[in-house]
């Protein structure tokens, strides 16, 4: 049984005052995501990914198509009771604590009053909300709402949960940590679908990608097919004397003076290690090696910019 799939999903929103007319914010939308997946829903801002998310919880309701969630119609009541959604810039009620507001989440999701305590406890260790979880939000930064909505969002212990944009707004280590709570959630068991417009918070993280852009799929499947493992050539950084660079010149495509003696080297994929030999043999040391594969984000700049320019509708 597939944790989620969607089948020729469209949406069209009204717009315009005097004279409505339909937008197609997503056109045709057919996925399968597996259970255990780590699944990131990617493309840039506009692109339909929010609609998506919100026909899956059916907040809205699709122009055509459907969607499943663990094998039945999304909104249906056992699905409900199963999956967890963090929506886009969350907000709560903010007078009061996120414990109390937790508790009083827990007690909608029917945890019986006995376990609720502890389970409010867990969430808010998993996502690392500290001595704050007895302040009132209204103190709250930014970071610690995203939090709250997380906690929320994994409360019911789901079996799959929707994440829309969970580490916007988040400094570096707050995004670290939403990459680690999902991860956790994913060795528990639980199928993550989350969408985001910054390629590398997937990149580390998804086994599948999906890419939309203008309200269509660009592309999609397992990372490792779309960005390839083809080493497209090596970056070396060495510390060594123009005449010690002089000998590799020709083998490099191209040599950039970083300072005084130090130079990095864009080296063809054939092997470096000749480069390498020549060049300690001379007497440089070598500072770094890397390989330079393409990107998540090449891929994405490839196919995004490559779609036709939207058309002109409001
Ligand atoms: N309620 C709405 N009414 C009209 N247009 C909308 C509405 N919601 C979203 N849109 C438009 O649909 C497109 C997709 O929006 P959205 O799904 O929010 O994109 P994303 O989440 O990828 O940034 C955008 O062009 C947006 O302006
Ligand atoms: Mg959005």
């Amino acid at each position: 049984m597939l944790a989620i799939e969607t089948e020729g999903l469209s949406k069209d929103y009204q717009v315009g005052f005097w004279r409505p007319r339909p937008y197609r914010a997503l056109h045709d939308l057919t996925l399968a995501v597996e259970q255990g997946d780590v699944y990131g829903f990617l493309g840039p801002n506009g692109a339909g990914k929010s609609t998506a998310i919100k026909l899956l919880m059916q907040l809205i309701y699709p122009t055509s198509g459907h969607a499943r969630i663990l094998g039945r119609p999304a909104g249906d009541v056992e699905v409900r009771r199963r999956i967890g959604f963090l929506p886009e810039n969350p907000s709560f009620y903010d007078y009061l604590t996120a414990e109390e507001l937790l508790t009083y989440f827990a007690s909608l999701f029917d945890i019986p009053a006995a376990e609720r305590a502890a389970r409010v406890a867990r969430v808010l260790d998993d996502v690392g909300l500290g001595a704050e979880r007895r302040m009132r939000l209204r103190g709250y930064s930014k970071g610690m709402v995203q939090r709250v909505g997380l906690a929320q969002a994994i409360l019911n212990d789901p079996d799959v949960v929707f994440f829309d944009e969970p580490m916007s707004g988040l400094d570096p280590l707050g995004r670290r940590d939403v990459r680690q709570l999902l991860l956790t959630l994913r060795d528990r068991g639980c199928t993550v679908f989350f969408s985001s417009h910054i390629l590398s918070d997937a990149e580390t993280l998804c086994n599948r990608v999906a890419i939309i852009a203008q309200g269509r799929l660009a592309a999609g499947g397992r990372l490792t097919d779309i960005v390839g493992v083809d080493v497209l050539g090596w970056e070396l950084v060495v510390d060594a004397s123009p005449e010690a660079i002089a000998r590799v010149r020709t083998r490099a495509r191209r040599v950039t003076v970083l300072h005084e003696q130090r130079h990095a080297l864009d080296l063809p994929p054939e092997s470096p290690e000749a480069v390498l030999q020549i060049l300690t043999d001379a007497g440089a040391r070598v500072v770094s090696l890397n390989p330079v594969r393409k990107t998540l984000e090449d891929f994405f700049v490839q196919h995004v910019t490559g779609a036709a320019p939207r058309g002109e509708s409001r």
